[in-house]
């Protein structure tokens, strides 16, 4: 979860998450050295005294500045084509979670299970307890095991949401009439909170997500207490 002063990503909690935080500094990095470089072209234009009359064309210089920028693009264009495709690969998941997005909040189906559906709704402020994040907390949460790969089936039932957890690299639209697939592997446990990234209406700030990410043993206590209920 992000904490006040975090301008930063989150830390990952899943090795997509990890790819993306590497592929964001990667970028960022060449981002940097053009700026500079640039930045100190420009700046040195100011103190040049250099005069030539009859300079009308540089057939080399442009050679260079036209197939140099072009290379420096390729060293971002494969590696997030690799990340691309990675985050497309479904690698057969152990479990898989259906949430429906509705005006304002998700509702979520657990469909290799019997009966187990419920809806996710956020905790008002005048309800929170004490050690509650506030428009951040849900009553119900979402339980998944930790070490496995989830796949989420993401739909919505009135306009377009957005199922996004930043902490898994997730983010994925959820279209009424549509049903959209992504997967993702928890590589520790812990609470991870996502909210919708489409807007949506006017509470679109108040459907937030939860992941309660437990040990497989938990998760199938949970399960069958969920399903004798
Ligand atoms: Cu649902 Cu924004």
């Amino acid at each position: 979860m992000s904490t006040w002063a975090n301008l930063g990503l989150q830390d990952s909690a899943s090795p997509l998450m990890e790819q993306l935080i590497f592929f964001h500094d990667h970028a960022l990095l060449i981002l940097v050295m053009i700026t500079v470089l640039v930045g100190y072209l420009m700046f040195m234009l100011f103190f040049n005294n250099y005069i030539n009359r009859f300079l009308l064309h540089g057939q080399l210089i442009e050679m260079i500045w036209t197939i140099l920028p072009a290379i420096i693009l390729l060293f971002i264009a494969f590696p997030s084509l690799r990340l691309l495709y990675l985050l497309d690969e479904i690698n057969e998941p152990s479990v898989t979670l259906k949430s429906i997005g509705h005006q304002w909040y998700w509702s979520y189906e657990y469909s290799d299970f019997h009966d187990i559906e419920f809806d996710s709704y956020m905790i008002p402020t005048n309800e929170l307890s004490t050690d509650g994040f506030r428009l951040l907390d849900v009553d119900n949460r979402i339980v998944l095991p930790m070490n496995s790969q989830i796949r989420i089936l993401v739909t919505a039932a009135d306009v377009i949401h957005s199922w996004t957890i930043p902490a898994l690299g997730v983010k994925v639209d959820g279209t009424p009439g549509r049903l959209n697939q992504t997967n993702f592997f928890m590589n520790r446990p812990g609470l991870f909170y996502g909210q919708c990234s489409e807007i949506c209406g006017a509470n679109h700030s108040f459907m937030p997500i939860v992941i309660e990410s437990v040990p497989v043993n938990y998760f199938i206590k949970w399960i069958s207490k969920n399903i004798n209920s």
